[in-house]
């Protein structure tokens, strides 16, 4: 039986997430843990803050703060957020903790046994007016591949290109915006990519057709361009000391020890319960480990090279990548989301404005995944609106409040079926089928337009049947229509529960709290027989709430959308 692992890119600690992160990778990944877990499957879901490197430094000296407090202030923060999007991660852990640090160590140890780390002098910025080397990142200049003015010295944002700083046209530092740039050398350890590149392009062979064309491309595009050795540390005070002579006073890269995370992270989670759980059984020669990561677009270059390139470095059967689902980018109101201007909607203020449920299926309804998506109030009001208040809210409220007023609060009796319920079931049999391979495929915007098509089913069936007027002349059928419709409840429960967890339990609970979360197994017919006729129910409030024009007037100027 396989098992998964799913690991979602780790967030930089510094600064607060905003929606544009939440659907860059760690709802996706929530929403297929979930899936995943209600069909059984064993899941392990790992995720943490990615917290050395230059952006911490910075914002720590802005705060006043030591690097220390300031990563735990910021990881903490972030971990709060998460949970209240219920994001359900096995571990949220530290690429700073010691556990990633002996994973760093492990790792970086067979690379060098097997010849696979060189030294050498190179290169660097240094900024006499910042008195310090600037990391790459804190270099910005004119990318030379397409020209985007605003590219940073590690990679270029809108070609996607993995530059060095000393490519860029213009180079200027971030820190002071200072263009007294000098070039000083310095003495650095390599990673020996071109060694492996052979044994890469074999690998990523295999994945043709297997992982989207979006990842396979621009692996390709790498291999194709050639591999370069990629320097693995850095001089800054901030970070995992290098342990090798003569280079003690520098760090690993911060790229070097954040994919490595996901393994010190899983560490981490073992040793909190190390008689229940181990690491190695996840990581470590394995064959029964799919293993899917979520990223941004812009991460995948690292995912299917240099972290693939490492492992193998080691000589040792790590386990790799099985499938990728690299994300475009969400915009706000056709500008970017911005963590440094603070533009867009940052999860703590999305949490006051809304529950957490109407921003996931907005967001998974939107998912940037072909192509870049936009946010804007008005879209977002209205897809609230049609589809959680008008389709699925109504529905539930109306099957409830008919059977209250002719039934009492009792699931009634189901006679004999006709060809409208008939019909019903060979249509959630095909919309559930549906549904669920596209789930398995990741592809989240068609499965929820399938999840649409099943709520809206629902009220189909109801327009149809009309147990309005059937009551007053055939009770026995009403009580069969609206026993299925209370059944189609806890249906749909089980079936919007990856997406909407807080929903799909609250319609759950109606009938009995201890239902399980389960995926339907069977026929339609007989998942819609589950809720025994005679169980008592309780009404509840509407389950959604509908955004009215002042409210969404009043959003757009709170949040700077510009129309
Ligand atoms: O792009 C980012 O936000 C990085 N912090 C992602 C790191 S993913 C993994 F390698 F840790
Ligand atoms: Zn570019």
């Amino acid at each position: 039986m396989r098992r998964y692992l799913i690991t979602s890119a780790l967030p930089y600690v510094n600064g607060l997430p905003h929606l544009g992160h939440l659907i860059g990778c760690h709802l996706p990944a929530d929403v297929y843990a979930r899936y995943l877990r209600e069909q059984g499957k064993t899941v392990l879901f790992i995720d943490g803050t990615d917290e050395h490197g230059t952006p911490s430094e910075v914002g720590a000296a802005k705060e006043g703060m030591e690097l220390e407090p300031y990563c735990k202030k910021y990881h903490d923060l972030h971990a709060e957020m998460y949970r209240g999007f219920n994001l359900s991660f096995d571990y949220f852990g530290r690429t700073s903790s010691e556990q990633n640090k002996e994973m760093v160590y492990r790792i970086f140890k067979a690379l060098d046994q097997n010849g696979l780390i060189a030294e050498k002098t190179t290169k660097q910025v240094y900024s006499p007016d910042d008195n310090r080397f600037l990391p790459d990142s804190y270099v910005i200049g004119t990318c030379p591949f397409c020209g985007y003015e605003r590219a940073k010295g590690d990679q270029c944002e809108n070609c996607t290109k993995v530059l060095d700083p000393v490519d860029l046209i213009h180079p200027r530092s971030v820190l002071s915006g200072s263009d007294r740039i000098e070039i000083r050398e310095t003495k650095h350890l390599f990673l020996q990519l071109p060694k492996l590149e052979k044994d890469l392009e074999k690998w990523i062979e295999t994945k043709k057709g297997i992982w989207p064309d979006i990842a396979y491309s621009i692996a390709k595009k790498w291999l194709k361009e050639g591999l370069k050795e990629r320097g693995i540390t850095r001089d800054l005070k901030w970070g995992f000391p290098v342990p090798k002579e003569g280079f003690e006073n520098k760090v690993f890269y911060v790229w070097f020890d954040a994919p490595i995370g996901y393994i010190g992270i899983t560490k981490q989670w073992s040793d909190e319960k190390p008689d229940e759980r181990n690491w190695e059984d996840w990581w470590l020669n394995t064959d029964d480990v799919y293993h899917t990561e979520f990223m941004g677009k812009d991460n995948i270059p690292y995912h299917t090279i240099s972290f693939p390139a490492t492992l193998r470095g080691t000589g040792e059967k790590w386990t790799e990548v099985s499938f990728l689902k690299g994300m475009n980018y969400l915009n706000f109101a056709g500008g970017k989301f911005s963590k440094s201007a603070h533009r867009g909607i940052f999860l703590d203020d999305a949490l006051k404005e809304f529950p957490a449920d109407y921003w996931r299926y907005w967001l998974m309804a939107n998912a940037p995944e072909s192509d870049d998506s936009n946010f804007s109030f008005d879209q977002f009001a209205a897809t609230i609106n049609k589809d959680l208040n008008d389709v699925l809210g109504n529905f539930v409220n109306r099957v409830l409040k008919m059977t209250v007023n002719n039934f009492g609060s009792v699931v009634p009796n189901k006679g004999e079926v006709t060809d409208e319920e008939r019909n019903l079931y060979l249509q959630m049999d095909s919309l559930i089928k549906s549904y669920a391979e596209y789930m398995d495929r990741l592809e989240f915007r068609k499965a929820l337009s399938v999840l649409r098509e099943i709520w809206t089913s629902g009220n189909n069936y109801i327009a149809k049947t009309e147990p309005w007027k059937v009551v007053k002349v055939n009770k026995e059928y009403a009580g069969t229509i609206l026993n299925t419709a209370l059944n189609l409840i806890r249906l749909y429960a089980v079936l919007s529960a990856p997406i909407m967890p807080e929903t799909a339990q609250k319609m759950l609970s109606l009938f009995d709290a201890s239902l399980p979360m389960l995926w339907p197994t069977q026929k339609a017919q007989s998942e819609l027989s589950t809720i025994q006729e005679g169980t008592t129910f309780h009404l509840i409030d509407p389950l959604f709430q509908k955004i009215m024009p002042d409210r969404i007037t009043e959003l757009k100027i709170r949040y700077k959308e510009e129309s």
